[in-house]
């Protein structure tokens, strides 16, 4: 496995154009990996003829910069994890070579940013369009894979690989879960004991909301599921909502014909977990 730390070496490395024998594989990250992290790395080396990893906590994207100065940083861990799952280039850029300039591009979005995390967190969908469109421009790559776990961001980066018009597929992989259902993050390692004991209440309670769905109306749904959360004094509901797989707009009524998602956001403390499910 090769780390490289410009976009000169990476370039010199992969294969491009004519002369390119193998499909070249993509997973953007921001480091502090775990399962969740590497099943995306082992879906693209399975697909794929050479596969890239970067690491690299784009500020662009956080919009509290308290998150953005305690997010878990821990490269040499994540350098062995990548190794160890296939991985063949890590690109680990430093930010001067990612931003040499700032980046004033804003992107439109339109509904899809309007709902859930991009009404909440002002500028943060933006943030990942530019990090994302530059490591894309950097890399190359035919494929590039995201996981469901951050279910809008998936929506936003496939807009804007459709609006810039640019050759990659973007490939979709399911949550991977802690043994108790917590969806794997990397804000988990930021939980106290007390936290983390609580935390896998919001899968606990998403699943429940699954199995309620055919007997409630949207309200009680969404009573539920606030009941349960916020019953737990280590947490408290940020937002549930149940949207259009597709557009991520919010249904009117679970008897929308669309898939449904339902989505949550919950603060343990000061640390925001995001988790969501398909609902039918
Ligand atoms: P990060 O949070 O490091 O996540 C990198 C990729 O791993 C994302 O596609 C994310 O959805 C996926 N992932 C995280 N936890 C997962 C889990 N439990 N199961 C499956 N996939 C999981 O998302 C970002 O970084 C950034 O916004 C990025 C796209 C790198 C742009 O900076």
């Amino acid at each position: 496995m090769k780390i490289v730390k410009t976009i000169k070496e990476l370039r010199h490395l992969l294969p491009e154009g004519e002369s390119k024998n193998k499909t070249v594989g993509f997973v953007p990250t921001m480091g502090a990996l775990h399962r969740g992290h590497s099943s995306l790395v082992q879906r693209c080396s399975r697909e794929c003829g050479v596969t890239v990893a970067s690491i690299f906590v784009n500020p662009t994207q956080f919009n509290d910069k308290t998150d953005l100065a305690r997010y878990p940083r821990s490269l040499e861990a994540d350098v062995q994890l990548l190794q160890a799952t296939g991985c063949d280039v890590v690109f680990a850029p430093d930010e001067k070579e990612i931003y040499p300039q700032p980046d004033t591009r804003l992107f439109d979005f339109g509904l899809l940013e309007k709902v859930m995390e991009g009404e909440r967190r002002k500028g943060h969908f933006n943030g990942v369009a530019q990090v994302v469109s530059r490591l894309l421009d950097a890399v190359k790559p035919d494929c590039a894979y995201f996981g469901e776990k951050d279910f809008q961001q998936i929506a936003v980066v496939s807009e804007m690989v459709r609006q810039l018009g640019l050759p990659v597929e973007i490939v979709r992989c399911p949550i991977v879960r802690e043994p108790d259902g917590l969806a794997m993050s990397s804000r988990n390692a930021l939980l106290s004991p007390d936290q983390r004991a609580a935390a896998p209440l919001i899968a606990k309670t998403l699943f429940a909301a699954v199995d309620k769905v055919c007997s409630v109306d949207l309200p009680a749904l969404k009573q539920f599921v606030a009941s349960a959360i916020n019953a737990n004094e280590h947490l408290r509901l940020d937002y549930f909502e149940v949207v259009c797989a597709r557009t991520l707009q919010p249904v009117a009524s679970l008897d929308d014909d669309c898939a449904k998602q339902a989505c949550i956001a919950v603060y343990a403390g000061e640390v925001r977990l995001i988790d969501n499910v398909r609902l039918a």
